[in-house]
């Protein structure tokens, strides 16, 4: 057996194992979606998601601080209106005193600058409709009508104090927009984090719940065919020369090999976000007793790492970075 190549030379010990590991994890790479309910007096279990809850804004603040503590590197804030307060165009998700602004206001007054706000800058949650835009005459969602208020979200969230504007409606030209309309205004410090490449998934189930969705049909004349891999680069190609500042794929555990040609072609640091079907799938099967959770938890996260993220969107952030402390 001389001359033989024997790999599990460096598997022996966990110190070689750790030697010679080459995908880290770390607290500062994770960022914790939140979401921020109107009129609660205490935070909402979500069913579909054992562990999340829709906050009230003391909860939040809570949370947040807890968050920090654990060292994570953002938060990523979406808010659930009252459904008598949903119309056509999503108004609430524009006004100052809209429950994901007064939201923002508030985890950016509790966090400072210890850790990153991120807004969710997309009308879904606030249209009776559900669609992540406005509707045209014929019924469809109409591209630029749809971008007009997301620029008008995307400076109320600036105001409120966001750092970072989660671009997750997939219109064209969106990103383009929303920086033109924030330079306008002099904010040329808000940044966008732009979701490039996000497919329209079954696996996205839990999140309309947890935001208490009216959609009726699917999202698929905006988010992307599963079936595609090409137009990821694409859309890459169009955020980044529309300004995007971090560009992002969604889902993430179905999408590897989409995180890996972005992560490629990206001259900005890469996000993917683990959603709400990928926790909800460990956390069933955990629950069971079928897979040991915090393995696969982690196993998840570094495999997302390994595939090109440079930041992960995790319900597990905090939970995780305190096991990675
Ligand atoms: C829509 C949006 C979605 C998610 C976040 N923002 C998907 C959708 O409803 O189509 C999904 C996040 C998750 O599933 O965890 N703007």
């Amino acid at each position: 057996m001389t001359g033989m190549d024997r790999p599990r030379r460096l598997r022996r010990t966990p110190a070689l194992r750790r030697l010679v590991a080459e995908t880290t994890l770390q607290p500062r790479q994770l960022v914790l979606p939140m979401f921020v309910a109107d009129g609660l007096d205490e935070p909402r279990a979500i069913g579909s998601m054992p562990g999340v809850v829709q906050h009230t804004l003391d909860s939040l603040r809570k949370a947040a601080a807890d968050a920090v503590t654990a060292g994570v590197g953002g938060i990523m804030l979406f808010g659930v209106p009252r459904p008598e307060d949903k119309d056509a165009v999503g108004s609430v998700a524009s006004d100052p005193e809209g429950i994901l602004n007064r939201g923002l206001r508030a985890l950016a007054g509790e966090v400072g600058d210890a850790t990153v706000v991120m807004a969710d800058t997309c009308l879904d949650e606030f249209t009776d409709h559900g669609h992540c835009g406005v509707l045209a005459a014929d019924g469809g969602v109409d591209n630029d009508a749809s971008v007009d208020r997301y620029v008008q979200m995307a400076l109320a969230q600036a105001e409120a104090g966001a750092d970072l504007l989660g671009a997750s409606g997939m219109m064209d030209g969106q990103v383009g927009a929303i920086r033109r309309g924030l330079d306008a205004v002099g904010r040329t410090d808000t940044g966008i984090l732009a979701y490039s490449a996000k497919y329209a998934s079954a696996f996205y189930g839990p999140f309309r719940e947890a935001v208490g969705s009216s959609l009726v049909g699917d999202r698929r004349t905006y988010q992307q065919d599963p079936a595609n891999r090409r137009e990821s680069v694409r859309e890459l190609e169009l955020d980044l020369a529309e300004g995007a500042d971090i560009v992002m794929v969604k889902p993430a555990l179905s999408y590897l090999d989409i995180l890996r040609d972005v992560a490629d072609r990206s001259s900005v640091p890469v996000a993917a976000y683990q959603i709400s079907g990928e926790y909800a799938m460990i956390t069933a099967a955990a629950e069971r007793g079928w897979i040991d959770r915090r393995g696969a938890v982690v196993e998840s996260l570094l495999g997302i790492r390994r595939a090109g993220a440079d930041i992960v969107l995790t319900y597990w952030a905090t939970e995780a970075a305190h096991w990675l402390a």
